[in-house]
């Protein structure tokens, strides 16, 4: 599909990936409109990528999820691109009881939530237009779970299955649906603290180049490296990688 001269919004766009797709998209000539919780983070944005405009909202809290799709509804000549990038990732272990749950920000509210209704919020916008389009990320952990991040992985196979039906229903609309599946990204702000480099992640540019390039050529799920490998992969592969994975 064409992306130059559209309108999109990242959630979740003042780092790590989203902010990575913000800046190809800027310089592919798109406006860009980024949101996200932490003021410091929208503002450090706003001063590294020249021409992006920031807008703080919790994507979680109905509230503020409408005042942002009006304020673009207002503010912009409509909405082409809608990115659901914002996730969390927490380690819980379901033998601590509810320690571990109670202890975090929901990511079932952040990761799947939060989708689901700034999609159907975006989707009657979107609509307007002849060439429209809703990029989901999910994860390669929603092929393969890793057992420390259960609820993350389950909501990230959540995002899976939404995402095709999504893309079904909305055949012969003007909506076109992707599916980001990155890999292991290592110098995000999703663990809290960068990690090595290894044969099994990359870095947040080199999985924004992907998705530039997917939605470019029309890829409907677009993985990189080890994740590419997981979309087509057999269940008997699957296994493995789950046993892989989970002995690391
Ligand atoms: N890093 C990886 O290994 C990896 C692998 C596969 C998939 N992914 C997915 O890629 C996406 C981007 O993650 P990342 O790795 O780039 O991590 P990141 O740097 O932590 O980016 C996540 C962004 O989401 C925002 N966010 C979180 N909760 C939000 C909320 N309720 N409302 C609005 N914004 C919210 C965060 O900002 P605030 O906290 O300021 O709101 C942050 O800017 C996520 O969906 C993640 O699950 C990441």
């Amino acid at each position: 599909m064409k992306i130059s001269s559209s309108n999109v919004l990242i959630t979740g766009g003042a780092t790590g990936l989203g902010f990575a797709i913000a800046q190809r998209l800027v310089g592919l000539g798109n406006t860009v409109i980024i949101c996200g919780r932490r003021e410091d983070r929208l503002r450090g944005a706003e001063s590294r990528l020249k021409g992006i405009r920031v807008l703080k909202c919790d994507v979680s809290k109905e509230y503020e999820r409408e005042a942002l799709l009006s304020r673009i509804s207002d503010e912009l000549d409509g909405l082409d691109m809608l990115i659901n990038n914002a996730g969390i990732q927490r380690e819980v272990d379901f033998r601590k009881g509810m320690a571990d749950i109670r202890a975090h920000d929901d990511e079932v509210d952040i990761n799947l939530k939060s989708q689901i209704y700034m999609t159907a919020l975006a989707v009657p916008l979107l609509m307007k237009r002849q060439a429209a389009a809703i990029v989901n990320v999910s994860s390669g952990l929603g092929f393969v779970p890793m057992a420390k991040f259960p609820i993350y992985s389950a909501t990230k196979a959540a995002i899976h299955s939404l995402t095709l039906s999504l893309r079904q229903q909305l055949k012969g609309t003007g909506i076109s649906v992707f599916e980001v599946v990155p890999p292991t990204l290592y110098d995000t702000e999703l663990k809290g603290h960068p990690l090595e480099k290894a044969d099994w992640n990359m870095s947040a540019s080199e999985m924004a180049e992907a998705v530039i390039s997917g939605l470019q050529n029309d890829v409907y799920e677009i993985g990189a490296g080890p994740s590419a490998k997981w979309l087509d992969a057999s269940r008997k592969d699957l296994d493995a990688a789950f046993s892989s994975i989970n002995s690391r």
